[in-house]
């Protein structure tokens, strides 16, 4: 179906004719009820969205935009497993991984939760080896660092979490993560490390990323180089849906943790490629991050629409893209051991929704996903902020703030008051961008008179703030499951297959082209564009090659 032609789509035209216009101070002015309407609970969270620039009028509108695009039979849809990844002709089923023991569904015929519990079952005993100190390197000693050797979703998600659940790491244990080709992440990693020490984890889904790859056979050459051979089965497992590809590496199948094609790579930490957060934070911990998920799948599956928090923000930033014409969104967690969410969430959300085809081939006719970044607060109020405030575009944005501080369990002198430093600056950023500072409140204390319109504020630069008690496993599922759920609204509304990838494609065909082009000893023929054939050339000429 078109949505463009629907009744509620032409009304959000119409609405968004007088965006401009929308005015927060008087928005909150006229309505005394308007945060208690616009504040609610999912799951820990309490979600604010009063200082977004939208009415009641506006919110009922998306929510008919999505009644039209049938966003409740869709959810229904993806979580019972019909393939709607239509592209790759896959079930969509990242929810099925956070389901509890018992439960049912189905997909190929098959029961699915059985097999996820297998799965966290077996991660659970190896982790739970690790953590003890029985899983011993070739040389019989404890191991002391896990590093993650994989790309994208199997790097990201893992990384975000071990960041954001500091607090709840082993103490003997640490992870690092090692995602980029460039040499210089592999070396950093295991510069001052000790082979016999160390375990590999290679997380792939597919086993032939090529930067996976490259990765992890230049650590099998390290290690093996100090260990022999023989190490590789004690200091190697391999996270991946492609048990042919990991034997051919040289990993013990049994040393093999499996997922399906059903789970898309940003939508996997919570399967076996969480893996290394396993171990870092143990298995129960890693259950309560599910149950997080699982607390705000709940309410995504079965709240109304005007009260299904997921929907509602995914709806809101539809408002502003699609019909406001707004083109990023900056994510702004009050929390430094969220540092690397905003990474997480430009691959939840440009993955998913950067697309400009729809699900049936036909190109979209609208704006669709956003520019999503962001830095964690305070730092970015020193460098970014300057742009959200005074800046001529309109960035929506999203606070994460917590009552409780990350570094809870760290004494020394003083570091208490840090934390209402935190959120003081947390929520004025948030004030001052809606309400601004009007020309005549600068006026009335500033004596030059130049200055009036540089010490300006215009407001109406609208935000969620998202505030909970405190980031543990079960909070990190809910909030991830937040964001999961609003890029599904978006790319429903949208009518995008949210679940494929194909815009990394060319550029992965392109770069195997490129690379003997790179090495050969003869200068190759190219048959690039002039740019690219010249840049071959000036790399092959700085590398001393013909
Ligand atoms: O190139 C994009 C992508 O396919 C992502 O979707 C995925 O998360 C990442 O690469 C890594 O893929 P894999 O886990 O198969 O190595």
């Amino acid at each position: 179906m078109d949505l463009t032609q629907t009744d509620a789509w032409r009304a959000l035209e119409t609405h968004a004719t007088e965006f401009d216009r929308l005015d927060l101070r008087e928005l909150f002015a006229n309505d005394p009820a308007r945060v208690d309407q616009m504040t609610r609970a999912c799951g820990d969270l309490t979600i604010d969205w009063s200082k977004h620039l939208v009415t009641p009028a506006i919110v009922n509108g998306l929510i008919a935009l999505a009644e039209e695009a049938g966003l409740a039979g869709t959810i229904a849809a993806m979580m019972r497993g019909d393939r709607i990844n239509t592209t790759e002709d896959r079930a969509v089923l990242h929810t099925a991984l956070r389901a509890p023991r018992g439960t049912t569904v189905m997909e190929a015929g098959e029961d699915v939760v059985a097999g996820v519990h297998d799965v966290l079952d077996g991660m659970a005993a190896l982790s739970g080896r690790v953590r003890n100190g029985d899983w011993l390197g070739v040389t019989g000693l404890e191991i002391e660092t896990v590093v993650n050797i994989g790309i994208g979703g199997s790097d990201l998600g893992p990384v975000m979490a071990y960041e954001a659940l500091a607090a709840f790491r082993h103490p003997r244990l640490r992870c690092r993560f090692v995602s980029n080709v460039d040499g210089s992440d592999l070396v950093a990693a295991l510069h001052d490390l000790d082979p016999a020490t160390t375990l590999f984890v290679i997380a792939s889904k597919t086993f032939t990323t090529q930067e996976t790859l490259a990765n992890a056979r230049s650590a099998r050459t390290w290690l093996t180089g100090a260990l022999g051979h023989d190490a590789v089965a004690k200091h190697f497992v391999a996270v991946s849906t492609n048990a042919d590809e990991v034997a051919a590496f040289g990993i013990d199948p049994d040393n093999m943790f499996g997922f399906w094609d059903w789970v898309g790579g940003r939508y996997s930490i919570d399967s076996a490629i969480g893996l290394s957060l396993m171990i870092a934070i143990g298995a129960p911990g890693f259950r309560d991050m599910l149950a997080g998920f699982r607390a705000v799948d709940e309410h995504f599956a079965s709240a109304p629409l005007a009260e299904n928090v997921p929907a509602l923000l995914g709806l809101i930033e539809v408002w502003y893209r699609t019909f406001c014409g707004l083109q990023s969104r900056a994510i702004l967690p009050y929390s430094r051991y969220l540092h690397r969410f905003p990474a997480y969430l430009q691959q939840l959300d440009m993955e998913s929704n950067g697309k400009r085809t729809r699900v049936g081939g036909e190109p979209v006719t609208y704006e669709t996903g956003p520019v999503i970044w962001g830095e964690p607060g305070t730092n970015g109020q020193h460098s970014f902020h300057q742009l959200l405030h005074q800046g001529t575009t309109v960035i929506p944005a999203d606070f994460v703030v917590f009552g409780t501080p990350d570094h809870r369990d760290v004494e020394l002198d003083g570091i208490e008051a840090h934390h209402d430093l935190l959120v003081a600056n947390c929520l004025a950023q948030s004030e001052a961008l809606a309400f601004g500072k009007t020309a005549e409140e600068v006026a009335a204390t500033e004596p030059n008179p130049l200055l009036v319109s540089h010490r300006t504020f215009p407001g109406n630069r609208p935000s969620t703030t998202i505030m909970a008690p405190a980031l543990t496993p079960s909070l990190l599922g809910q909030l991830v499951a937040l964001y999961e759920h609003q890029v599904f609204t978006q790319g429903v509304i949208w009518g995008l297959n949210s679940f494929d990838q194909w815009g990394v494609e060319l550029g992965k065909h392109l770069a195997a082209a490129i690379i003997p082009e790179l090495t050969a000893n003869e200068a190759p023929a190219l048959a690039h564009d002039p740019s690219t054939n010249a840049l071959i050339d000036r790399y092959r000429s700085m590398r001393g090659r013909p």
